[in-house]
């Protein structure tokens, strides 16, 4: 297998690493913007040198973005080429185009490394599938978002230092507002949902509310009541009707889920008659993430390809109720949903997700976070 690397950063330089001592596997181009010497591949500037080279079967893209990233992989599976990727913004924003066209043109496709980095969950995903329907899908999907409300939490730091220093360990992405603004875990989530379920979620029906307003009040409150604040995606297949959205989400103090430490994720899936299973481990970082690019090449020696198929696009109906706690805004509709006060925020009744994200949407400076659901079922 010859592959062609397509950035050659964090991750590019842990798969070359983790290939070179390989036989079956080799690194013949990488396509880096620097100037860069390797002992054994042909350095490019140029991806036409690349498309054109037959002796490549492989495109491994790791150089993220959407362009010139799509460009490329949508080339090079036009060109006949088999895609391996770690870029989850841009599988989930091209999917529908992406996976008929790698179905039409017969290729291999993978992209276990875009959702739980060195976790292998979309992999597993596809096993379940093999034998079961899976129900439930989500998690905490984004370490840097984990470590910032691990360490308000445990350590009692600001949201601002917090950030600062999941910066400082290169947990972030290039721009932070992805990761704390949830659109991180909202790519994630969709990308999963669509393997889980074998569909195409519309993903503009999935809304999306992050963690950036966030204060050490707001988790002072949690921890006097045994909570304990969490990014947390869900999407969920009941019948022919689908659900998904990204939030802040409180859970128990014994929960699973407010066990997870720094940069770690914990992503769930319920199936049918497997029941609950859920994933922990890196999110990020080079060597988890490299390792999950190397185990897709290794399926592809065994031409083994894309996880499900693809039944074309669903829409999203977020009309299950659940309780929230809000802060930082009121008006005579959360006046009017409000059971109790803890502090200076409301607790809602139970208010249908899509209401309470179409609300918050119209006030910027808002925090708001799940309570928790019935202890047996939250993912
Ligand atoms: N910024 C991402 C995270 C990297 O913090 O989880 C891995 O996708």
């Amino acid at each position: 297998m010859n592959i062609a690397l397509l950035g050659f950063g964090v991750v590019g330089r842990g798969v070359y690493d983790l290939v070179a001592p390989r036989s079956d596997i080799r690194v013949t181009h990488v396509l880096c913007r620097r100037d860069l010497s390797l002992p054994d591949a042909t350095v490019t500037h140029d991806f036409q040198e690349i498309l054109l080279d037959s002796s490549i079967d492989t495109i491994v893209e790791v150089m993220g973005g959407l362009h010139p990233a799509w460009d490329y992989v949508r080339d090079a599976i036009l060109a006949g080429k088999n895609v391996i990727t770690a870029n989850k913004a841009m599988v989930a924003e091209f999917y529908d185009e992406l996976i008929p066209l790698v179905h039409q043109k017969n290729v291999l496709f993978r992209c276990t490394a875009a959702v739980g980095g060195g976790i292998g969950w979309l992999s597993e995903l596809e096993r379940v599938r093999r034998c079961e329907t899976i129900r439930k899908v989500g998690g905490i999907m984004n370490g840097t978002c984990n470590y910032i409300l691990d360490s308000m939490t445990q350590r009692g730091l600001t949201y601002t230092e917090a950030l600062s220093q999941a910066q400082h360990l290169g947990y972030a992405e290039s721009n932070p507002t992805t990761d704390v603004d949830g659109i991180d875990t909202w790519h994630k989530l969709i990308i999963s949902s669509n393997i889980a379920f074998g569909v195409s979620l519309n993903k503009h029906q999935i809304p999306v509310c992050g963690i950036r307003n966030i204060l050490a009040e707001d988790v002072a409150l949690f921890r006097s009541h045994g909570l304990c604040c969490k990014l947390v995606s869900t999407g969920q297949m009941q019948g022919g009707h689908f659900s998904a959205y990204v939030q802040p989400t409180l859970f128990y103090d014994d929960d699973i889920e407010s066990t997870v430490p720094t940069n770690y994720n914990l992503i769930t899936l319920e199936g049918n008659t497997s029941g609950r299973q859920s994933f922990y481990g890196q999110g990020a970082g080079r060597y988890p993430t490299a390792y999950n690019v190397v185990q897709d090449c290794i399926d592809f020696t065994q031409n083994h390809g894309f996880y499900s198929i693809f039944q074309g696009k669903v829409d999203i109906c977020n009309d299950n109720r659940l309780q929230y706690y809000v802060r930082g805004s009121s008006d005579s509709w959360l006046e009017s949903h409000t059971a109790e006060t803890w502090g200076k925020a409301a607790i809602t009744t139970p208010v249908t997700v899509e209401q309470m994200h179409a609300w918050c949407a119209k006030y910027p400076n808002v925090f708001m976070a799940a309570l928790p659901e019935r202890k047996d079922i939250q993912c």
